[in-house]
């Protein structure tokens, strides 16, 4: 199979974790007779530092052609004072909304062999965690009119609205369901509807979309109480659903309370356009350079891409458990290191994946 992908690297650990993940993939097409066809663009401070801009047209260019798009991380204190509309994170939110990337699926797995790294207590954890927050990616209070700053009465005052049509909240949820039927068939849909009539639609129009999947169980909860269920027992979510914003906060607490937020993976897609693949966590520019990032996340955003865009699920498959072995086999990076185990760096991490698959 000919796979087009283009890689945006970005800012801080973006270039390490990209490389490896590169190394990972083409030892995997190699070895099943893939092609692959690889294009590259600058996104983020990178972008903002070579073009100008955060999202140089450019890049929107190379993106259009292609089957998926690898992002590593961007953003950093060096273009944190920057004028705030060209931030480098506009280049990650300019990408989502070019190419109608509306739905976020971000995974929540504990890997047993990193349950010490867990922050919660070993009763909670014994029982798993494995969840995925599908997360409305571009629309909500991200993207909503009007927004700005202004002075009123000698005031200055800054506002954004939170707004969703029905139809943008009927294909999130679409996406939700079916993504549930190939889990364990239960999505919890999160919102403020005690409070807010953009939930009390959202709420509605999941309640509509819901009676297509009689086989799937649908619950409701508040966000406050999503967030606190979350700590207290993650073992009772399978699919949860929600908006832009509250996705956005509820997938960090989800990854972090797994211990092993440099292992989570995601995927942003649409309906007909490419998708985007690209770890949870940020560029983490206090380590960046050094050697000391993990690679595990792109690396397993690579056998998403795999199983998600390709259809590859035997690829996606192999990439999966070589991870798996290697930490089996007891290393580990900085950032899940724990006592008796061995300490690699991204390289030597990505090396030994790269080993586990040949
Ligand atoms: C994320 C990030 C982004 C977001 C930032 C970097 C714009 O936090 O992908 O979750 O808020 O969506
Ligand atoms: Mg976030």
């Amino acid at each position: 199979m000919l796979m087009k992908i283009c890689v945006l690297a970005g800012d801080g650990i973006g270039t390490e974790i990209m490389e490896q993940a590169q190394k990972v993939l083409s030892v995997v097409a190699d070895k099943y007779n893939h092609e692959l066809e690889l294009s590259y663009g600058a996104i983020g401070g990178h972008a903002i530092d070579t073009e100008g801009v955060p999202l140089p047209q450019k890049t929107v260019d190379s993106c259009r052609g292609v089957d998926a798009i690898l992002l590593g991380a961007v953003g950093g204190p060096k273009w944190d004072n920057i004028e705030k509309s060209i931030r480098p994170e506009r280049g990650l939110l300019g990408i989502r909304k070019e190419f109608d990337l509306f739905a976020n699926l971000r995974p929540a797995i504990l890997y047993p062999e990193l349950k010490n790294a867990s922050l919660l207590r070993p009763d909670i954890v014994e029982k798993g965690i494995d969840l995925l927050v599908v997360r409305e990616l571009t629309s909500g209070i991200y993207f909503g009119e009007p927004k700005g700053e202004e002075v009123r009465n000698g005031k200055r005052v800054a506002f954004n609205t939170m707004i969703y049509s029905e139809d943008e909240v009927r294909r999130v949820a679409k996406i939700a369901f079916d993504t549930a039927r190939k889990r364990r068939s239960k999505v919890c849909s999160v919102d403020k509807a005690n409070v807010l009539d953009v939930s009390q639609l959202w709420r509605e129009v999941v309640l509509e979309v819901a009676k297509d999947y009689p086989d799937v169980e649908l619950t409701h909860l508040y966000v406050d109480n999503a967030a606190m269920q979350l700590v207290r027992d993650p073992s009772q979510f399978d699919v949860i659903v929600t908006s832009n914003l509250f996705g956005d906060i509820l997938s960090d607490e989800a990854a972090v309370i797994t211990g092993s937020l440099g292992m989570l993976p995601s995927a942003s897609m649409g309906l007909e356009n490419p998708a985007l693949y690209e770890p949870i966590h940020g560029s983490a520019p206090d380590i960046a350079g050094k050697d000391l990032a993990n690679p595990l996340a792109t690396i397993l955003s690579v056998a998403m891409m795999l199983r998600h865009t390709f259809a590859l699920n035997d690829e996606a498959q192999a990439i999966e458990d070589a991870v798996k072995r290697v930490l089996a086999k007891g290393f580990r990076t900085g950032d899940i290191m724990s006592p008796g185990m061995e300490q690699v760096g991204c390289t030597e991490m990505g090396g030994l994946v790269v080993r586990e698959l040949s």
